[in-house]
């Protein structure tokens, strides 16, 4: 089963029969603004991609972690994870999801014959945690933004542990919030917990696949194992080495995600019809709006499309989340906001 995302604008400009230049693209939560690619050298094209010790160093800087492995994004590693894990834990039935986030997570976990929980903004109570299950958090989450403390979740990571469970956490939107927040430093030789970090969204380069999964030694050679050579190709990880060594960047990154999140949320207030909205949550990566029962929220999306502004409906319909815009395009946004309230 093939489930919906942003970024499929080839299909909506399809759809609504506008050319995908055309189009303003607001249906991820990739950063608008990329890492500048350097100079690659030609080598990393004609070669068969190795492992580099130097960029596992830089990641294990950036990311606060003891051990990690490098991936072609956190997607090989969600789909992978529910198999590698019922052959550890035979009794695993269980796992607990929220209600609303990226969708693979439930996806993989389903087809690989767990039950589903599911849990809204307020993780499941701790006494409620069955033995040997599973506890998936996103966080920060996407599309609700919603922030779990790091102090809370080491609560959840002793429990887990406790009861022969499993903790996975992913993190592909923390890079915008303090790293103190971050589990990456906490885990170290604890085997019941996974954290998932995507380098695509913060550095603005989903297109190269490159991600890292932070765990106890033993996942990592499980998943190298099942994965196989080659998955990170090397102009991949020669530009994640150098981002990810580029403070300077990181730091500039930061503060126009800031101040572009600022404007988006002023377009957003400004321009839709507060009596319809009910709350605007997010990330420095996106916002989602939430509108009031009973508002056909579908009707906004399709109006926007048909101005060539794409964003993310939510699945259960009752949310748009936007990705940032670039300062020169919050114009094109804000007119095609109110067009639909005329
Ligand atoms: C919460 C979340 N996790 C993971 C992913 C997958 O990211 P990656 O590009 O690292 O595979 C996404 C993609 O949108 C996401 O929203």
């Amino acid at each position: 089963m093939a489930l919906i995302h942003g970024g499929q604008l080839q299909k909506v400009a399809k759809q609504f029969n506008i050319a995908p230049e055309n189009w303003l693209d607001l249906s991820t939560g990739i950063a608008p603004f990329s890492y500048p690619i350097p100079a690659i050298p030609e080598q990393l094209y004609q070669a068969l991609p190795q492992s580099s010790h130097d960029l596992v160093t830089a990641a294990k800087r950036y990311y606060a972690a003891n051990s990690l492995l490098v991936t072609n994004g956190s997607q090989a590693i969600i789909k992978l994870l529910p198999t590698l894990w019922r052959e550890q834990n035979q009794y695993s039935t269980t796992v607990y999801l929220p209600e609303q986030g990226y969708k693979e997570h439930a996806l993989a976990w389903q087809t690989a014959g767990f039950t589903p929980c599911w849990y809204q903004d307020e993780l499941p109570e701790l006494t409620e945690i069955a033995d040997n299950s599973v506890l998936v958090i996103i966080n920060p989450n996407n599309p609700t933004g919603q922030l779990y403390q790091q102090t809370m979740l080491i609560n959840y990571q002793a429990k887990l542990a406790k009861c022969g469970g499993l903790l996975v956490i992913d993190e592909a939107f923390i890079d915008v919030i303090k790293p103190c927040q971050s589990m990456t430093s906490v885990i170290s030789n604890d085997k019941n917990t996974l954290i998932l970090r995507s380098f695509g969204k913060f550095f603005g380069l989903a297109g190269i696949r490159i991600g890292f999964l932070i765990a106890e030694e033993t996942w990592l050679a499980k998943f190298s194992e099942h994965l196989g050579p080659w998955q990170v190709n090397g102009p991949a990880q020669f530009i994640a080495q150098k981002a990810l060594l580029d403070k300077n960047w990181q730091e500039k990154q930061q503060r126009k995600l800031k101040a572009l999140t600022v404007r988006l949320r002023a377009t957003l207030a400004e321009n839709l019809p507060y009596e319809l909205i009910t709350k605007i949550l997010g990330t420095d990566l996106f916002q989602t709006v939430y509108f009031k029962t009973g508002v056909d929220v579908e009707h906004y999306y399709i109006a926007l499309c048909q101005q060539g502004v794409y964003v993310r409906l939510t699945d259960d319909k009752h949310a748009l989340r936007f990705g940032l815009a670039k300062e020169e395009q919050l114009e094109r946004l804000a007119k095609a906001l109110t067009h639909i309230n005329n």
